[in-house]
């Protein structure tokens, strides 16, 4: 065989075993490798049945999504693996498919070709193509209503999430679960197969399951589509192409696959999804900091405030299996606190995310209290305390004294400055931003804010922690806002600015939300509290550059109006929190644009899109050059995460790449020239659009510049 697929023996059982890690990917020579092995048994008299198993930690994840980027940029042709399958299927002696670790895509494929399917308790299986701007392009959408049946076929196809190998059972989709050792079962199972002398059955084969009137399992699955994959092409591809089982032969029904599969696959949404799947795995690669760094191990938290992002905090830690403490000021704030966040679990067990006996096991992991008792062993501390400097150093000072030397000492604030805060201890190194988003326990992004003398062990412990909290972790600089909220400023800045122009409060919104964010940045506003900003603005007063301020903003805030907390922001709020556009706010906008000499105008949608979506890229362009991220794909990463904003955009310095970075330079002029120096021009775009190159380009450069 080859040295990526392998051929041995038991007895009359043929093995045959992939090799391709980490995942077993179908990588040029692996499809070859299998059918030929299939052709080897078939050939060979002293072997009566077959068994393809996956080396190392899992059965075949998929596709090789890396060949994907060279199949649509011309670099490689691709063939089709239906093929192959075909050898699979139509072999005489029966071919058992042995699944542990992840069936995924066309490892699913693969084993749906198999004449049995069986797999150990842990394994998953799934269609998660479209999570990639695809949908399965080897039979997948035609085997799987087969084997499986419509409704289930259709919902995996289209929404992407894996199921267990024991609902695989209960759908048919897998014959046999095995407990222990699964090649042994399986051979077994061979045996077994052989003693019945049954015909290898061919899933192609078999339309029982097709029988019937299936059409409200596909409107169910549009529905679901347009709910939680919104703006997305590639779900409604997978649905039309799984229907086209049940009205069309086997063959058609491919071929309609292979027509939908080639059309995602040249969209921009699945260049955009695919490199966001692989950027969320590059910010974890930290240049200067190999896999050889040491980490400190992770056994008891410590969360200092039980306040929106306290609670949040402590539940991700009770979460992921860590002991936690949380400590408060008052016993008052600490019962509200403990109350909410046993709330929130009781709301997860009502819905059924997971039992009452989960939920008693992560409340009992957290322990309130009001003094710092325990604080001396907990192997990391977060402080969640009111956003203040004075605060943060008095409680930075207090854990100086109390933690032991190898603690991490995180912060969670959102604006200030880590090495400040660092400054009131005597171990800076040991100091480091963890920023979590609002609602903790569920927002996967954390910010992890890197000060001038944080250590790399506590850099790399921080980056396999956030992976352990089931967090995406990102490594940022230490300016003010870091990288999210430092673009977000300016974001939100020409949201309200659009507002006083006449774009119209609920249209900013509209435009913003038809581009794919989870939110206009109006209702946002409320949804986070306007008071907040306005807090920080009066703060910082004395050094603000801009000079026509947030205006509408603060005379909302004056009269009490803070957003959904106080019933009215931009909108008003009725009794089930639903936005009412209020002509109130419109009225004072009118009268801010003309107390400050704003002309106002229409305003479209594209232009509503270009002023704030350009204002993220040309922040997130002066945020690179200075360094602060790593990457453009980080600051994607982030985006996409933490923001809301639509992965198949690809997160908005990719979003600026595909709309080509000569025009969003010459956008951003015109809007200099008009709006002066809040818009002046990163230097990094203009460099990159001058010469004709992309984000992406840029993040090539400095890879190959790290590697030497
Ligand atoms: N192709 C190429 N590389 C892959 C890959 C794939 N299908 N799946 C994972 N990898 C790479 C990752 O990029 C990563 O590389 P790195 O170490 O250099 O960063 C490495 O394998 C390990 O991956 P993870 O860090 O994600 O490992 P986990 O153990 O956390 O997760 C997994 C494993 C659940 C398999 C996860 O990697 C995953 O979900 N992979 C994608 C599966 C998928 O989407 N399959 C469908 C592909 S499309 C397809 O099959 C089309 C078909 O219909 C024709
Ligand atoms: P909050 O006001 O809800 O909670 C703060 C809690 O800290 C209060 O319950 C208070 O009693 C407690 N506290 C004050 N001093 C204390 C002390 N010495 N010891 C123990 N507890 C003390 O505030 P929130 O929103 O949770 O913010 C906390 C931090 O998180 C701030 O730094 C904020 O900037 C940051 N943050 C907030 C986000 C948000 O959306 N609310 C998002 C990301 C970060």
């Amino acid at each position: 065989m080859s040295e990526l697929v392998s051929l041995t023996r038991d007895g009359e059982v043929g093995i045959i075993t992939v090799n391709n890690p980490p995942v077993n990917a179908l990588s040029p020579g692996v499809p070859e490798g299998i059918a030929s092995a299939i052709e080897t048994i078939q050939k060979d008299d002293q072997l009566k049945a077959g068994i393809l198993i996956g080396g190392g930690r899992t059965f075949i994840a998929g596709a090789d999504i890396r060949e994907f980027g060279k199949m649509t940029s011309g670099l490689r042709r691709g063939g089709s693996l239906l093929p192959f399958l075909l050898t699979i299927e139509d072999s005489t002696k029966p071919m058992i498919a042995a699944i542990h670790g992840t069936a995924f895509g066309g490892g699913l494929e693969f084993a749906m070709a198999f004449h049995y399917r069986v797999a150990s308790p842990s394994a998953q299986v799934g269609q998660p193509e479209v999570k990639l701007g695809i949908i399965p392009g080897a039979a997948g959408t035609q085997r799987l209503p087969r084997l499986g049946g419509v409704a289930k076929a259709v919902e995996m196809c289209a929404i992407g999430d894996p199921i267990s190998a024991s609902e695989a059972l209960k759908h048919g989709i897998v014959d046999r679960i095995i407990e222990g050792d699964l090649l042994s079962g399986a051979v077994a199972f061979a045996r077994e197969v052989l003693a019945s002398g049954a015909q290898p059955p061919k899933s192609r084969e078999r339309d029982e399951k097709l029988a019937g009137d299936h059409s409200a399992s596909f409107a169910a699955a549009r529905e679901q589509a347009q709910k939680r994959m919104r703006g997305q092409s590639a779900p409604r591809a997978a649905i039309d192409a799984v229907e086209a089982a049940t009205t069309m032969s086997f063959e058609d029904g491919c071929k309609k696959e292979a027509e939908l599969f080639q059309q995602c696959l040249f969209d921009n949404q699945s260049k955009a999804l695919i490199h966001v799947f692989f950027g969320e795995r590059e910010v974890g690669k930290i240049p200067g900091i190999g896999k050889d760094t040491a980490t400190i191990e992770i056994r008891k938290a410590a969360v200092i405030g039980a306040g929106t992002m306290g609670g949040g905090i402590a539940m991700n830690y009770a979460n992921a299996g860590i002991p936690v403490i949380i400590r408060e000021v008052s016993q008052e704030a600490l019962d509200r606190g403990v109350a909410t966040i046993a709330k929130n679990y009781a709301n997860s067990v009502k819905k059924g995310r997971f039992s009452q006996e989960v939920m008693d096991r992560r409340m009992a992991l957290i322990t309130p209290q009001t003094t710092y008792q325990g604080f001396e062993d907990a192997d990391i501390v977060v402080e969640a305390v009111f956003e203040g400097m004075d605060l943060k150093k008095q409680v930075f000072g207090e854990l100086d004294k109390i933690c032991k030397p190898g603690a991490v000492m995180a912060s969670n604030t959102s604006t200030l400055n880590i090495d400040e805060i660092a400054s009131a201890t005597s171990r800076p190194q040991m100091v480091i931003g963890h920023h979590f988003f609002s609602p903790a326990n569920v927002m996967r992004l954390l910010e992890i804010v890197r000060g001038k003398a944080t250590s790399n062990e506590v850099i790399a412990t921080s980056m396999a922690l956030a992976k352990r909290l089931k967090k995406v972790g990102v490594l940022v600089g230490n300016c003010r806002g870091f990288v999210g909220n430092r673009m977000f400023h300016q974001y939100m800045r020409e949201a309200q600015y659009l507002v006083e122009e006449g774009a119209g409060i609920p249209n900013v919104d509209a435009a913003l939300y038809e581009f794919g964010m989870a939110m206009g940045p109006l209702a946002t506003g409320d949804l986070a509290g306007l008071d907040v900003g306005w807090r920080i603005r009066k703060e910082y007063k004395d050094d603000q550059n801009e000079t026509r301020g947030l205006k509408v903003a603060d005379r909302l805030c004056e009269s009490g109006r803070y957003g959904q907390k106080t019933g009215a922001g931009y909108y008003r709020y009725d009794e089930n929190r639903r936005a009412i556009p209020d002509p109130d706010v419109e009225k004072l906008a009118e009268q801010v644009a003309v107390e400050n000499g704003i002309s106002r105008r229409t305003i479209g949608p594209d232009e509503i899109v270009e002023r704030t979506i350009y204002a993220l890229i040309n922040e997130g362009a002066k945020i690179l050059e200075e360094g602060f991220a790593l990457r453009a794909v980080d600051i994607d990463i982030i985006y996409i995460n933490g923001y809301g904003f639509p992965a198949w955009r690809g997160g908005p310095m990719w979003y600026g790449d595909t709309v080509g970075l000569k025009k969003v330079y010459d956008r951003v002029c015109e809007f200099h020239e008009q709006m002066g120096e809040l818009w002046t021009p990163a230097p990094l775009l203009k460099q990159l659009a001058e010469h004709e190159k992309t984000f992406a380009d840029f993040d090539k450069e400095k890879r190959a510049a790290a590697a030497g």
